[in-house]
């Protein structure tokens, strides 16, 4: 199948969290299935620089945009899948990241920015951007990527359209002003289509217009059809479940596997497990943490955002203090959580150390160095951090829910018994709750065969892409073999001559 898959981000272009590590590794495993998928991402300075063999392809005349952008076509770093990246400098040629600006501001023009990309992605869907090429599936992903299917649902001949929810919360809203300024069809903004709440909803055209929609675990995928996880888009959800469906990512176990970790102080195996603790005193080092014999240490990687929970962490501290363990997180975020983590470290040298910053390295550290990982989630579409710990041998705790309760089963009577227990889950979002599930993990720590157990039931588990990027071509044939037609197109003359002034 010809795929054209776009992200704001893809691994090792350009990352913020877990989206770039999908993008970067799904789209190889299509291409590893015999797929002709290619990807396509905003020309951030990054991308530019770490794209191999790029060049200029052509200029495409966009809708909304004073100057033409180009089109430069490469190749994502060390894979055979084409990329494509979309260069308009006054969008994103710009120091920061791909959202916030160096103060971790969100940048004030990001409609304007995804609204562009968006209109590119659909001019390469459409075969109109100078490219002789049109795929038969765009599949979109995230809210940068929302209007892609809003854009595309009128047009004759499109190509069918997928929409990945990667997380919900982030729904990329913007105000009247910004969706004039933006010159999309005036009845977008209407409840049915991509108005939420007196605001212009990039993540509704998406869910609104695709063909299909899809979460990235089946757990997810039925919460957000509920009030609690459906960000207020759980009517909408609930209309299409249909179309809705729960795929599990995949992890790329060639940046992710402790035998060949190039990031790591020493590698290891499940044979050689002896070899972790190596990894456990560089990570100490690291984090100017003493070495404190028998005292396990748990470690945290992630963004500090109300989402991962650490606020119950911090809560636990002077708890934890008590515990013969000690604590590592690496994260940035929220400034109050950056702060009292900080403070934590502080006031315990020996027990607490915090990074704040992002460390690519330090990070393959962490889930090598550590005994445990915490991931104690209020939400979690998928989670790739707690996939990570497990072939890492470092056995996460983490609360049931998403993605954590499809890949984490704990260490219960029952689980112990059959061998197929793996980490610690527990169920309220409580300080409380999670305490207790760190308390029976520090009493399996002391229990060296139970342990073992643990540790290797994850590390042999297989959260490979190869299944999981099956499930996507089989979705994907399913739709295009059976794309919607939705009502809006009805009026197919009138809308299709509109749309076609906007692409
Ligand atoms: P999310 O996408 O919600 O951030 P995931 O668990 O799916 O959560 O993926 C997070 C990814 O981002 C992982 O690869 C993780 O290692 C990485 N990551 C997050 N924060 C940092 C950080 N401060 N430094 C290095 N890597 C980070
Ligand atoms: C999001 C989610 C995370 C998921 C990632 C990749 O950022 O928060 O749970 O693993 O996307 O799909």
């Amino acid at each position: 199948m010809n795929i054209l898959f776009a992200s704001s981000e893809a691994h090792p272009l350009i990352k913020t969290g877990g989206l770039a590590d999908v993008a970067g590794s799904l789209p190889r495993a299509l291409k590893s299935a015999k797929q002709e998928v290619r990807l396509v991402l905003p020309a951030y300075p990054g991308a530019i620089s770490r794209a191999e063999k790029l060049k200029l392809v052509s200029d495409v005349v966009l809708a909304g945009a004073r100057t033409p952008v180009r089109l430069l076509e490469g190749w994502l770093p060390g894979s055979r899948v084409r990329l494509y990246l979309v260069d308009s400098p006054e969008h994103f040629d710009r120091p920061g990241g791909p959202y916030l600006d160096e103060a971790g501001n969100e940048w004030p023009d990001n409609a304007a920015r995804f609204a562009l990309f968006s209109r590119a992605v659909s001019a390469i869907a459409m075969n109109c951007a100078g490219l002789g090429w049109q795929p038969e599936l765009v599949h979109c992903n995230d809210w940068q990527t929302g209007l892609v299917p809003a854009l595309l649902a009128c047009r004759a001949q499109r190509p069918a359209t997928l929409f990945t929810i990667h997380n919900l919360a982030y729904q990329g809203l913007f105000d009247w002003a910004n969706f004039q300024s933006l010159k999309l069809p005036l009845d977008w903004w209407s409840m049915e289509r991509l108005e939420f709440h007196n605001q212009l909803s990039f993540i509704k055209g998406g869910l609104v217009y695709a063909d299909w929609i899809n979460t990235v675990s089946p757990s997810y995928a039925r919460e957000i059809r509920s009030e609690a996880f459906g960000c207020g888009l759980e009517g909408l959800l609930q209309h299409r479940q249909d179309r809705l469906s729960g795929i599990l990512n995949g992890v790329d176990y060639r940046v992710w596997n402790p035998g060949k970790d190039k990031l790591l102080a020493q590698t290891y195996t499940v044979r050689s497990l002896e070899r972790k603790r190596e990894n456990k005193q560089a990570l100490q080092q690291a984090f100017g943490l003493p070495e404190r014999a028998g005292f396990p240490l748990l470690g945290h990687v992630g963004r500090l955002v109300d989402q991962k929970g650490l606020d119950l962490v911090i809560e636990l501290i002077p708890e934890l203090i008590k515990r013969r363990l000690q604590l590592v997180v690496l994260g940035t975020g929220q400034p109050e959580l950056e702060q009292a983590l900080r403070t934590a470290s502080q006031q315990y040298p020996e027990q607490i150390g915090v990074r704040i910053g992002y460390d690519e390295q330090l990070a393959h550290l962490l889930e090598a160095g550590s005994d445990l990982f915490l991931m104690p989630s209020r939400f979690e579409p998928c989670g790739l951090n707690q996939i990570y710990s497990l072939r890492y041998g470092t056995p996460p705790i983490v609360r049931r829910t998403g993605g954590l309760a499809d890949t984490v089963s704990d260490a219960d009577a029952a689980n112990l018994a059959a061998g197929t227990a793996n980490g610690f889950v527990f169920e309220q979002i409580s300080a409380a709750a999670l305490l207790e599930a760190i308390d029976r993990a520090l009493g399996c720590y002391t229990q060296p065969q139970v342990w073992r157990a643990l540790q290797s039931a994850g590390m042999s588990a297989d959260f490979s892409w190869t299944r999981s990027a099956e499930e996507y071509l089989r979705l994907y044939q399913r739709i295009s073999e059976n794309p919607i037609e939705h009502p809006d197109c009805q009026r197919r003359g009138i809308r299709n001559a509109q749309v076609e002034a906007i692409l």
